[in-house]
């Protein structure tokens, strides 16, 4: 892709995507609904299309060059992380007509922003950025604007201005916490709850989005308390960490939800609960809500032992993929596009927010 090319490509997106977003967080569930309706798709230039981007014609590097991709990633903190990798690595691969230069960040933000200022260094011709946190991007991403490199935000989403970058693309975090609250409530009806949060890494955009979401639907029920949340930053050893300070804290009886941010967190809170005798699942004392949906996490979901897992789904980089086809083709992109997902609920529950777990489901999962 040439630079002045890029450049007046990402100008022209980016007014057209402020008209059509008009701001730069995540979008609601309702902005992201039409995406769902593949009738209405094409008259919503801000959202996603509905089909897979893995059936799009190939060949991007139509002049026999690889096309150079900067990929910075978060970190290796999860199994849904490992997954998001592998498919960027699948996906962007020479075969493919990519050269990949790819930086596990180590879940550090310094780290991370002077990855970026490498890729921009190397003049590379796109930069795709997992954000480990939302705020301060505006610098950075400037830079990456005056040398004329797009940049896609994937997965996370940052706080700065959207006319700083080409796209972005991920899940709507929001719309997950949402989705998490409106089961339990329709599942524990009308008894109370006493809920333990245990989040993901303090700034990420999916600990935010999750957390004001969940927080939604809890502002909706007076007898819900959350008792405590703290960061397990998203790995295992964090959850167990957090759930065994939560259990001298709260003992016992003392809490009847953990809510855990994503799947390794959960098998963390799990050890923690098993080394006290604190029994959890859909026969035990405790209901387990987790997020990601990877297929460890539901095979805890189809044992009963997490009752509700939130999918989030990893394999994104077809998405990004299918930006830089269009941008390499001198074709407009989207300011956003919304990756889908969906709930899952342990055997012998019915939701109309979730799906109920069957080895049939657990043998289709990619991840
Ligand atoms: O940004 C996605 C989140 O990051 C996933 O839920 C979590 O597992 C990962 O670390």
């Amino acid at each position: 892709m040439k630079k002045k090319l890029a450049l007046l490509l990402v100008t022209a997106m980016t007014v057209s995507g402020l008209v059509a977003c008009g701001k730069s967080e995540a979008p609601t569930q309702e902005a992201a609904a039409p995406a769902q309706e593949e009738a209405q798709a094409e008259d919503e230039a801000a959202v996603a299309e509905d089909e897979t981007p893995e059936q799009e014609e190939a060949a991007p590097a139509a002049d026999g060059e690889l096309i150079t991709v900067g990929f910075a990633q978060v970190g290796h903190e999860s199994d849904w992380r490992a997954a998001n990798t592998k498919n960027y690595q699948d996906t962007f691969s020479a075969e493919n007509g990519y050269e990949l230069s790819f930086v596990d960040c180590d879940n550090d933000h310094a780290v991370q922003i002077e990855t970026v200022r490498g890729f921009i260094e190397q003049e590379l011709d796109y930069i795709c950025i997992a954000p480990i946190q939302s705020a301060g991007w505006d610098t950075v991403l400037q830079e990456a604007q005056d040398a004329g490199i797009p940049v896609l935000i994937v997965d996370r989403a940052v706080d700065a201005d959207p006319s700083l970058y080409t796209t972005a693309l991920g899940c709507d975090m929001i719309a997950e916490g949402e989705a998490a609250g409106n089961w339990l409530a329709e599942y524990l009806g009308d008894k109370e709850a006493n809920i333990l949060v245990i989040e993901g890494s303090v700034g990420a955009s999916a600990t935010l989005g999750r957390t004001e979401g969940f927080d939604n639907i809890l502002s909706q029920h007076d007898n819900w308390t959350k008792l405590d949340s703290q960061s397990g930053d998203f790995t295992q050893a964090g959850g167990q960490e957090v759930m065994e300070s939560f259990i001298k804290t709260y003992g016992q009886g003392g809490f009847n939800v953990v809510v855990c941010q994503n799947d390794n967190e959960a098998y963390g809170a799990m050890d923690a609960m098993d080394a006290a005798g604190i029994t959890y699942g859909v026969d035990g004392d405790v209901q387990i809500i987790s997020f990601d949906a990877t297929h460890d996490g539901l095979q805890y979901t189809l044992d009963g032992k997490i009752t509700c897992n939130v999918e989030c789904n990893p394999l994104q980089a077809g998405f990004a993929e299918e930006v830089i086809k269009k941008l390499e083709a001198g074709e407009a992109v989207d300011a956003w596009t919304l990756v889908k997902d969906e709930a899952f609920v342990a055997p012998g529950i019915e939701s109309q927010y979730a799906v109920t777990m069957s080895q049939e489901v657990l043998d289709g999962r990619a991840y």
